[in-house]
C-alpha cells in the first residue's frame, strides 16, 4: 500500500502564495486528457519504460541463480543509471547489513576513484567474483576504465576461464561491449533501445543484480504493474498519483517559485532512492533553462540540519516526505528510565521516528512551506516497484508539462565528449581545440 496525501500543498492549508488552488490544479483537466491519450499511444516508442511491468523474467532469474550458484561476490561497473536503480533496490530492500550475512556479496565501482576500486578489490576475491558490466552506450569513461582494469586481471589471474566470470548488460547490437561479447563469446544481457538509462532500472540493468543479491523481482515488476493499471485507467488528476505528482511539482515550480524539489524519507533504506530520484528528476527535465532542483534530505537527521533553511530561508522549496508505517525490528523504550525523560517510555524508535516527521510536517505548514507525504505501509517490493513506477511516469508526464524531451541527455554527453577528447580518444580532436578555447585557469589562489 502506497498513500499519497497533498494536503499541505494546498493553497486552503498554506495560502495562496505558497499553496495551490484546487480550481488551478483542475484547470489543467483538458490538458491532463490530451496528454493521457498521447502516452498510451507513446508506449510503444518513447514511454516504452511503461512496457517493463509486463516482461517475462524468467531468463533473468535463470542468469541471476548460475550467479547465486557460482560466486561469492557479485561486482556491479556501471555509473549513473546504470548503477542508481540497482544500489538503490538493493539498499531499500536488503537493509544495511547484507554483505555480513549473506553471500552473494554485492559491491559497485561507479566512480573512478582509485581508492574506491581498491576497497572493493580488497573485499573479494577474485576467483569466486562474477563482474556485470553495465552500460547502454558502451563506451561511458568510469564503466569502461574500470572494465578495463578488471578484465586485464582476471585474463592475467584465470587464464581462459575469465569469461565465466563477466557478464554485460548493454545494448543488443550496438557498441563496444556489445562488440566484445560477440567476439569473445562473453554473455550479455540486452538493455531495451528505446529505454534511456535512468528509467532502465526495470530492465537487466536493475534487475539481474537484484534477483542475483536475492531480491523477488516478480513483486517488484507486480508493483510496478499496478501503478501502470491505475494511471492508464486514471485520467482524473485527483486520482492519477504520477499525474498528480507532476502538476503539484509543476505548479509549484512555475507558478510559486519553488524551484527546489527535496524528497525527505523517514527511513535510511529509502536514501538511494532519493539518489535514484534525483537523477531522473534532474537529467530528464532540467532542459531549456527549466526544471528543478531536487535534494536531498533524511529524516530526522536534517531535522537538525536543514530544517532551519526550509522553514525560514529562501520560500524556494516544496518537499516530498516519505513515511514507512512498520519496520522489520523495532525497539521499546524501556520503561525503568529516569523521570526527566520518561515522556519516552513505552514508545517504539518507530513510534518516535513518525511523531518526528508529524512534527516536523507542522511547523512546515506553519511557515507555509508545501509539502507532500507518501505513505508506505513497509518497505518491500511490491511497493518499491509502485514508486519507481510513480516517478518515472510522473518524470515523463512533466516532459509535457514543460515542454521539454525527457528523454535526452543532451548536457551529459557534452562533459562525455569533452572527456573523451581530453583523454585522447580518436575523431574528437575538434572537441579537444574547443576545450582549450573554452577553459581557463586564469584568477586563482594557490596555497603552499
Ligand atoms: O540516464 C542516463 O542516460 C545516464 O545517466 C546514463 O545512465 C549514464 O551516463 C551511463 O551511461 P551508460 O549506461 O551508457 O554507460
Amino acid at each position: 500500500m502506497i498513500k499519497i496525501d497533498y494536503t499541505n500543498v494546498m493553497a486552503e492549508v498554506i495560502g495562496e502564495r505558497d499553496g495551490i488552488l484546487r480550481e488551478e490544479l483542475l484547470s489543467f483537466r483538458h490538458f491532463v486528457s490530451e496528454t493521457h491519450q498521447r502516452i498510451q499511444k507513446e508506449k510503444e516508442r518513447k514511454f516504452y519504460f511503461a512496457k517493463l511491468p509486463y516482461q517475462d523474467p524468467t531468463p533473468i532469474l535463470e542468469t541471476a541463480q548460475h550467479i547465486r550458484e557460482n560466486f561469492d561476490y557479485f561486482v556491479l561497473i556501471g555509473i549513473g543509471g546504470s548503477s542508481l536503480g540497482s544500489i538503490m533496490l538493493h539498499e531499500a530492500l536488503n537493509g544495511f547489513n547484507y554483505n555480513n550475512k549473506k553471500v552473494p556479496k554485492f559491491y559497485v565501482l561507479d566512480n573512478v576513484d582509485p581508492e574506491k576500486f581498491e576497497a572493493v578489490m580488497e573485499n573479494i576475491e577474485i576467483e569466486k567474483t562474477c563482474f556485470n558490466i553495465v552500460t547502454k552506450s558502451g563506451s561511458t569513461v568510469e564503466t569502461i576504465a574500470n572494465f578495463s582494469i578488471v578484465y586485464d586481471t582476471l585474463k592475467e589471474r584465470l587464464g581462459d576461464k575469465y569469461k565465466e566470470h563477466l557478464i554485460f548488460t548493454t545494448d543488443p547490437e550496438k557498441g563496444f561491449l556489445r562488440k566484445l561479447a560477440n567476439e569473445e563469446g562473453i554473455k550479455a544481457l540486452d538493455i531495451p533501445p528505446l529505454v534511456g538509462g535512468r528509467f532502465s532500472v526495470l530492465t537487466p540493468v536493475g534487475l539481474l543484480p537484484a534477483a542475483v543479491v536475492g531480491i523477488n523481482i516478480k513483486d517488484l515488476l507486480e508493483g510496478a504493474k499496478k501503478m501502470d493499471l491505475i494511471c492508464s485507467i486514471e485520467e482524473h488528476i485527483e486520482h492519477n498519483p504520477a499525474y498528480l505528482i507532476a502538476l503539484t511539482h509543476y505548479i509549484a515550480n512555475m507558478r510559486r517559485g519553488k524551484n527546489i524539489a527535496v524528497m525527505m524519507p523517514y527511513a535510511e533504506r529509502l536514501s538511494s532512492f532519493v539518489d535514484w530520484y534525483k537523477q531522473l528528476w534532474a537529467e530528464s527535465l532540467g532542459k531549456d533553462g527549466l526544471g528543478q532542483t531536487p535534494a536531498k534530505a533524511i529524516g530526522t537527521i536534517d531535522q537538525h540540519s536543514q530544517i532551519q533553511l526550509y522553514r525560514e530561508g529562501p520560500r524556494d522549496k516544496i518537499i516530498t516526505f516519505i513515511q514507512v508505517n512498520n519496520f522489520k525490528h523495532d525497539f521499546k523504550i524501556p520503561d525503568d528510565i529516569p523521570e526527566d525523560i520518561h515522556y519516552l517510555s513505552g514508545h517504539t524508535l518507530k513510534d518516535i521516528l513518525n511523531k518526528e516527521l508529524l512534527g516536523t510536517k507542522a511547523a512546515l505548514i506553519k511557515s507555509k512551506v508545501p509539502n507532500i507525504t507518501i505513505t508506505l505501509d513497509e518497505i518491500n517490493e511490491y511497493n518499491i516497484g509502485m514508486m519507481i513506477y510513480l516517478y518515472e511516469l510522473a518524470t515523463g508526464f512533466s516532459g509535457y508539462l514543460y515542454k521539454i524531451n525527457p528523454f535526452d541527455q543532451p548536457a551529459v554527453e557534452e562533459g562525455k565528449n569533452f572527456t573523451y577528447a581530453l583523454m585522447g580518444r580518436k575523431g574528437y580532436e575538434a572537441k579537444l581545440e574547443e576545450f582549450k578555447e573554452l577553459y581557463k585557469e586564469k584568477y586563482k589562489i594557490e596555497i603552499q
